[in-house]
């Protein structure tokens, strides 16, 4: 269940910002200093009463009893590596779960007019990076693609590929490593790759890779020897159970979209079938193959989607998109997924719809969502940390950005409640009270370049707890976000931190850690013990470091933290080199946690009398988590303990069928104007059905028994209708010239701390096999004057250039 392997990316920050921050800097003071939140009250009205169940002995919970004496324990624990570097960017890879195995590359590139000129040195650590070797000899000084990077084995397989820059003999060179980056053994390719090896994930010793002349290489010996099986291939992914879907051109041009054939392989490339052909782009997730494929004279274009792997296709009851409109899928798992259909015009939103089992009827989920076209940013995100909970922003009519939290999987959305502690704007408060909410920063902010270092964080394995950047509608808050934590999964909210921070989740969850997020250099972390309402300072250096970025093992199970950064030599602003501190926090949690150290907590819980109280999707779960006082240590193999219970069936538990919405402020669902009186029909497996329904059809994945069970019923018509993906007939006039793209699922997530979020998401998002990232460096960068930075980040937001680099693979490039 564990991510195993990943590569963290830390890149250094170009905006200035002081003011905010030197204030706070002195504020915090000595090494002892705890800072005190304002308690959340004891029965906060948020959201209809919801009620947490309190975890906290002391009923106010408000005293932050300061910690003493971890300073010195800590200082023992505190190890300081400086590196012999001035390479401009750094790439940190973990290898294997649990190894502290970490492989560091640096990079230092001079473009000179079309060449470049470049040297990477190799370090390893085998102590979760408080000790480095310089390992450079094992890939013989060969400089290492910054694009290409380290490729980790999937589980905990321990292979490592490097892929050289060395140009002799017609191909390139990778370096392959089978003992986690203890020896590395070099092979010619016989090609040029360009994108990343991709491994089979059920097969760490199958390679696939695409070469600059676009054919599709394979490797069933870990690289050693290569055979083609296919040319003109546009994008390669892997499949379930060592299957190969690609798209091929007939023509020479990946950029004909919409002429495309979709192929699958089941046997490694012996044997190679078209399952379906006009493909504008594909996409798998969940158990879903998802086709958007140009309807007959091609203008238009339409989803089709398969649930056993291309054989069979039905069309998805989704609008049909034209002119630069595009489909997003925003995350999928085996039951159902989110998608987004942009609206027609430029408008930056569209509409979210969710999907049946079949992935086929789609009701309408939140309309007005954000959703930038031009650099494929949403703030659409999983809270992977409680069952069910999704956010995401809208654009408001008056223009806008506003949160909007789902708890239902999609049922319902509504703005994010205000914390108790932090002050709405009056002015806004008076005009516009409903304003008041706490709006998350996430994705768009950062595209927009506003003060925020980090995604929002949420952690599997650490319960209810999300840690994000947040502003609650003041233009002071806006400009320099402070950071928020819920421990409930989003219903309520405190203020946790002032100004914008660098955050980890440590020991799931049982510790949380954050770094400021400042121009000057810092010597100072934080820590929670009690999911971020008392926080600790400690001095981690008497020499302040240029902070560039937390570096922790996926997972959350590590108790080692490195703060990575660089300080300025004696020889002035050139003479930058690379630091890592790394601090073991393990000696800090003292000891294990016990059985007295849990409690019981009742998720999505609201209304202790409604017998239906906690219940989401069909069930409620109850946990075992870490009282807040408890200062005790989790350990590597905690597990999570929960305890599901059936629910009676209610109306929550179904979404509105095909032509049917929600009426506001109601569950019940009500007719669609423009369909009332119509015979509902739709495709599938190509025949027409006509749909018999009360309005409700069970949201995918509830299990929830008895109750209310509306009627709905499918009939069988017997008439021919078409859903057949190899020989698309048109179905609708065509008119409008089509020339966007399906965006595919660009989920990007910054920094070190994240690397895990990103790693669950492929993990149970998307079976591991659909993500795009959008690429770009894992860096830290260092300029001449130690302060700016230049991000080398390589926003390619075309098709092609997705193709083109580190779209799913087995690697991660995070951004
Ligand atoms: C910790 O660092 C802060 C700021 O650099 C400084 O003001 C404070 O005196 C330091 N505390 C100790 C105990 O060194
Ligand atoms: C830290 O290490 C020193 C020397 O190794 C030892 O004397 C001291 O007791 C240690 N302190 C703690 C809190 O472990
Ligand atoms: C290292 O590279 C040099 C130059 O390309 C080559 O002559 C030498 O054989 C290589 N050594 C190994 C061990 O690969
Ligand atoms: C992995 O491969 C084995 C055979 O090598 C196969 O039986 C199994 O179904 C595959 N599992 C997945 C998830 O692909
Ligand atoms: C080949 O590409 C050209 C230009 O993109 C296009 O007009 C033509 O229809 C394509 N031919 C085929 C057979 O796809
Ligand atoms: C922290 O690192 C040490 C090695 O320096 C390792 O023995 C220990 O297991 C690590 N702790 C955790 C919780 O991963
Ligand atoms: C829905 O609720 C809001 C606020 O509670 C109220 O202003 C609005 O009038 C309600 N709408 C309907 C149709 O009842
Ligand atoms: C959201 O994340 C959870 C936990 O990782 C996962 O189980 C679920 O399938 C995800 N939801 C979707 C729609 O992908």
């Amino acid at each position: 269940m564990t991510p195993l392997y990943s590569i963290a990316v830390v890149w250094l920050f170009t905006y200035a910002l002081c003011e905010d921050f030197c204030k706070n800097a002195n504020f915090f003071g000595g090494a002892h200093t705890t800072f005190v939140n304002t308690p959340r009250p004891r029965d906060s009205p948020v959201l209809s009463g919801h009620n947490l169940n309190k975890r906290s002995t002391d009923p106010d919970g408000e005293t932050c009893k300061s910690l003493t004496g971890f300073e010195s324990t800590l200082k023992n624990n505190t190890h300081t590596y400086a590196f012999n570097d001035l390479s401009g960017s750094v790439s940190l890879a973990w290898v294997g779960d649990g190894t502290g195995v970490l492989l560091v590359l640096t990079t230092f590139q001079v473009p000179v007019f079309m060449i470049r000129l470049g040297q990477s040195k190799l370090y390893r650590s085998e102590d979760y990076g408080k000790t480095f070797q310089d390992v450079t000899h094992l890939i013989n000084n060969t400089f290492v693609q910054t694009e290409f990077g380290i490729a980790i084995g999937p589980d905990n397989s321990g292979r490592v590929i490097m892929t050289g820059d060395v140009s002799e003999g017609g191909g390139s060179r990778i370096f392959r490593s089978l003992d986690y980056g203890h020896s590395f053994s070099p092979v010619d390719l016989p090609f040029f790759p360009l994108i990343q090896t991709l491994y089979n994930p059920n097969d760490s010793n199958v390679l696939l890779t695409l070469s600059i002349t676009l054919d599709l290489w394979l490797s069933e010996d870990f690289g050693s020897t290569w055979r083609k099986i296919h040319d003109s291939v546009c994008l390669v992914r892997w499949g379930p159970e060592d299957s190969i879907y690609f798209t091929t051109n007939s023509n020479g041009s990946c950029n004909d979209k919409g002429m495309l054939e979709l192929k699958r392989s089941l046997d490694y490339g012996k044997n190679i079938k078209t399952i379906a052909s006009k493909i504008y782009s594909f996409v798998l997730g969940g158990r879903f193959v998802f086709a958007s494929i140009m309807t007959g004279s091609g203008t238009q274009r339409m989803i089709h989607v398969s649930v056993d792997g291309g054989d069979v296709w039905n069309m998805a009851q989704l609008p049909t998109v034209g002119h630069e409109q595009f489909y997003s899928i925003l995350a999928a798992s085996d039951d159902m997924v989110f998608m987004h259909v942009d609206e027609p015009g430029d408008t930056g939103i569209g509409t979210i719809y969710i999907s049946d089992d079949r992935g086929t009827l789609y009701s309408k989920s939140l309309e007005r969502h954000l959703y930038t076209a031009t650099g494929g940013d949403t703030d659409f995100t999983n809270v992977t940390s409680l069952r069910g909970v999704y956010m995401t922003s809208v654009l408001t009519e008056d223009g806008s950005v506003e949160t909007v939290v789902s708890f239902d999987q999609g049922g319902e959305w509504r703005p994010v409640q205000r914390p108790r502690n932090s002050r709405c704007d009056t002015e806004t408060a008076t005009n516009r009270p409903d304003r008041c909410s706490l709006h998350i920063h996430a994705l768009y902010s950062i595209s927009m370049k506003m003060n925020v270092p980090l995604l929002p964080l949420t952690q599997f394995n650490a319960i209810g707890l999300i840690l994000a950047h947040g502003s609650v509608g003041d233009p002071a808050s806006v400009l320099s976000p402070d950071v928020y934590v819920s421990d409930d999964g989003g219903y309520s909210w405190l203020r946790a931190l002032t100004g914008p921070h660098h955050y980890a989740i440590l020991d799931s969850g049982g510790l949380l850690v954050a770094v400021e997020h400042t121009s000057a250099p810092v010597n100072q972390i934080k820590f929670s013990t009690d999911e971020g309402q008392c926080w600790h300072v400690y001095n981690f250096t008497s020499e302040p470091l240029y902070f560039t970025g937390l570096a922790l093992e996926p997972g959350a199970h590590s108790m080692n933290l490195s703060l990575w950064g660089y300080r300025v030599g004696l020889q002035g602003p050139l003479s930058h080199y690379w630091v890592s501190v790394t601090i073991d926090f393990k000696q800090l949690l003292s000891r294990d946690c016990g059985e007295g150290d849990y409690v019981q907590w009742l998720a999505h819980s609201d209304d202790l009398n409604n017998p239906n109280d906690g219940c989401i999707l069909g069930y409620k779960e109850r946990f075992l988590r870490l009282r807040k006082d408890s200062v005790c240590w989790n350990g590597r193999d905690y597990v999570i303990t929960t305890q599901p219970t059936p629910c009676q069936c209610t109306l929550d538990d179904y979404q509105c069928d095909y032509g049917y919405h929600r009426g506001e402020n109601s569950s019940e669902c009500v007719e669609q104007a423009d369909l009332k009186g119509h015979v509902l029909e739709f495709c599938l497996h190509g025949t027409t059905e006509q749909l018999q329904t009360s309005g409700y059809r069970k949201i995918p994945g509830d299990r929830c028994v008895g109750g209310i069970q509306p009627k709905r019923k499918e009939i069988d018509l017997r008439r021919n209708c078409i859903s057949n993906a190899l020989h698309p007939k048109p179905l609708t006039e065509a008119n409008l010239l089509s020339s966007a793209s399906i965006v595919l699922v660009v989920m990007v997530i910054l920094l070190i701390s994240a690397a895990t979020g990103v790693m669950l998401i492929k993990k149970y998002v998307c079976g591991g096999r659909f993500l795009v990232h959008r690429y770009s460096v894992l860096q830290q960068h260092a300029e001449a004057n130690g302060i700016e930075g230049v991000d080398e980040l390589d926003t390619h937001t075309t098709e092609m250039g997705k193709t083109h680099y580190h779209e799913d693979s087995d690697e991660d490039l995070l951004e």
